[in-house]
């Protein structure tokens, strides 16, 4: 598989990944380098990671515990504080070997260390891999609001191992894969064809290799998320505020990121089709699609009043205004929507009969 290669970072993938991690290594000189991972990635990970590295470096592992809960910046000041206990300097590096989580706070952590060391991401999960490892958008949640705290700073470098994915289970795969059928809505209609028939995650590399194409097309155009970079919000203006009202109630199961967005999808579908031209049958074909992956969610009417409560705090507000990314058909966004809140409500109906 050919590299990614922008003026501002790079993804690899596979041995190729390898082989330009370790030519890095080598030349960067790095004074000391930390590998972050998670107690899963620690365990299931490192090993094979530490296999494929040729040179000797004396590498310091820091540990930080799994979930979106821990990602938070109470975990950035354990890191930081270790960092400098291991006397980190400015010509350190980071390596951030791990999910979404691992790769968000690392780099976010890697960028406001002495004002900023390389980092460099190796995602292990298939949502990491797909979108949050790349990019650029490094941060953490403020409470159970979603990444409120961050920078964007590009790694020196993502490489992509599909292999990490055996270590995943189904759900997991499955929270990772709504990122991808996001990248076929807002950019590829044949695309979004091609990963509804997808009835299995072993031949997963083809199609990771065009979602990080989709995502990569996009961001070198904008970004700082200025204008065109809205459109992989997508779902994720309602999708965030369902994550976040599920990370802190305690009378729900906790949804994983993907089940979320799935979720903000068809709840943004139906925005779509009332206010942007959403043909119907798309509509359909978009409900349709993500509830036969993802259990469908209950929401009580308490429920969808605090969700719509948190939608204050989206990222994409401006001057009071809760902008969408809705959708004028698919592989069509449509950025800035205003949504009327009735609509809002209707959408939680559409999405529960
Ligand atoms: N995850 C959306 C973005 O990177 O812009």
């Amino acid at each position: 598989m050919n590299s990614i290669i922008t003026p501002t970072y790079a993804v690899h993938f596979n041995e190729k990944g390898y082989e330009t991690l370790n030519k890095h290594l080598d030349k960067s000189n790095y004074s000391k380098i930390f590998i972050l991972v998670d107690e899963n990635t620690h365990n299931d990970c490192l090993p094979s990671f530490m296999g494929n590295i040729e040179g000797d470096y004396d590498f310091e592992i820091i540990e930080i515990e799994a979930g979106e809960i821990n990602k938070n910046i109470g975990t950035c000041t354990q890191v930081w504080e270790v960092l400098s206990e291991l006397d980190a300097d400015r010509k350190s590096a980071m390596i951030n070997l791990g999910g979404g989580v691992v790769t968000d706070l690392g780099g976010f952590v890697a960028s406001c260390f002495k004002r900023g060391i390389d980092f460099i991401n190796i995602p292990t999960t298939l949502l990491a891999m797909v979108d949050a490892s790349v990019g650029g958008k490094t941060g953490v949640d403020l409470g159970p609001l979603k990444n409120q705290i961050g920078v964007i700073n590009q790694p020196q470098m993502v490489v992509v191992v599909p292999e990490f994915l055996n270590t995943l289970n189904e759900r997991q795969l499955q929270s990772g894969f709504a990122e991808m059928l996001k990248h076929g809505l807002i950019r590829d209609v044949k695309y979004w064809n091609t990963l509804k028939k997808v009835t299995s995650f072993d031949d997963i590399s083809t199609l990771i290799y065009t979602s990080v194409s989709i995502k990569n097309a996009v961001v070198v155009q904008d970004p700082t998320e200025q204008h065109l970079r809205k459109i992989l919000n997508y779902g994720h203006t309602l999708g965030h505020a369902v994550e976040s009202y599920f990370l802190e109630s305690q009378d729900h199961e906790l949804l994983l990121h993907g089940e979320a967005i799935a979720v903000g999808m068809i709840l943004e579908g139906y925005l779509s089709h009332k206010l942007t031209g959403l043909p119907k049958a798309e509509l359909e074909d978009i409900k349709m699609t993500f509830l036969n992956r993802y259990k469908k969610v209950t929401f009580a009417k308490s429920d969808i009043d605090a969700i719509l409560s948190l939608l204050k705090f989206d990222k994409k507000n401006s001057h009071g205004n809760i902008n969408f990314v809705l959708l004028k058909g698919i592989g069509d966004p449509a950025i800035d929507v205003k949504v009327p809140s009735n609509l809002m409500l209707e959408a939680f109906e559409y999405y529960a009969e």
